[in-house]
């Protein structure tokens, strides 16, 4: 326990001192800063390779704090209750009178906000006078990190220090809701939707590819090992990765499982870890077969559809 305070302290003062830092939440890691400074924001870009008008989530200890940043709405308190601290994130007005960095939000007037629910980033928060911009900790379009070992091979010594959480326990990024006008979904992620709409009592409205580009990190490449990967694939090829969604008896030396049983939980929690060893393991292409598209298997399906635009 005194070891885990003292790793806090020096997570505290380095972002205390405006610098970059890994952070450990339930869904994966973050490259976290202050998020009222400026000068602090900006290096998560640059480190990051980032482009400005891609907007960060900001991370809060509870919603007390946050009532002086943002507007309070009907929707965010009943969610925020049944929800939060976890896997998910609110889209809210931001107030004139914010004190949110700028590049943050790339100047908008709306702004993305979380709760995490890791004890060691709950407990940092907690002690910290300004909440924390913290976009996942990796390259742009490449896959997140979910251990320490992950954000080291994303950014080597680039990065200042990494409070060393375990690995993240959802293993995907939190499910993302715009909640200014009638909420709507931005992002499927780590909180599955039925829940939000059972909460809700209504259907979500579905905005993952908007036009309007509300989240512009949306991109249609992202989520990507760096190697090309094909879905619904039903006979893969010899020189592919074959990545199932359950442990066959067969062990074939290309075959890579994200469960035992057919968990789809577990499943999500082992995405992008499993995708990082195949490619450390110096396959070159990976095929996948199909993965069910209900619960969390929808968050896995939009990952593996953005990561097979690689080329
Ligand atoms: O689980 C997570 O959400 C992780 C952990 C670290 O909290 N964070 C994360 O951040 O996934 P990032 O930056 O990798 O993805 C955030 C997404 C981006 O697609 C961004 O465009 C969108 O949220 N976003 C941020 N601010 C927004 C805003 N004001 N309106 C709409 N979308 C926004
Ligand atoms: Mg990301």
């Amino acid at each position: 326990m005194k070891f885990i305070q003292s790793n806090i302290k020096k997570a505290k003062k380095y972002l205390d001192n405006n610098h970059c830092i890994a952070v450990p939440t339930e869904t994966v890691y973050g490259l976290a800063a202050n998020a009222y400074s400026n000068s602090a924001v900006k290096k998560i870009f640059s480190l990051k390779k980032r482009p400005l008008n891609n907007p960060l989530i900001v991370h809060y200890y509870d919603i007390q704090r946050l009532r002086k940043d943002c507007d309070i709405n009907d929707n965010l308190v009943k969610l925020y209750k049944k929800f939060s601290p976890g896997p998910i994130t609110y889209v809210l007005k931001l107030k004139d009178n914010s004190k949110i960095s700028k590049f943050v939000t790339n100047n908008k007037k709306s702004i993305a906000v979380r709760f995490p629910n890791h004890k060691l980033f709950r407990n940092l928060l907690k002690n910290l006078d300004y909440p924390v911009a913290a976009p996942s900790a990796n390259i742009s379009s490449r896959l997140s990190s979910v251990k320490p070992s992950d954000v080291k091979e994303e950014f080597g010594s680039k990065i200042k220090y990494i409070l060393n959480g375990g690995k993240s326990k959802i293993g995907v990024e939190s499910t993302i809701l715009n909640l200014l006008e009638k909420p709507s979904l931005l992002r499927y992620g780590g909180l599955d939707t039925k829940k939000i709409e059972n909460v809700l009592k209504k259907k979500l409205l579905i905005n993952i590819n908007s036009k309007k580009k509300l989240s512009p990190g949306l991109f249609p490449l992202h989520y990507s090992p760096g190697i090309p990967l094909r879905v619904n694939v039903k006979k893969p090829k010899k020189d592919e990765a074959y990545l199932l969604i359950k442990k066959r008896k067969s062990k074939l030396k290309n075959h890579y499982y994200l469960s035992k049983v057919k968990n789809i939980k577990e499943a999500a929690k082992n995405l992008y870890s499993t995708l990082r060893k195949i490619k450390n393991d110096g396959f070159k292409k990976i095929a996948v077969e199909t993965i069910p598209n209900k619960g969390l298997g929808k968050t896995i399906n939009d990952r593996l559809k953005r990561a097979s635009k690689y080329s």
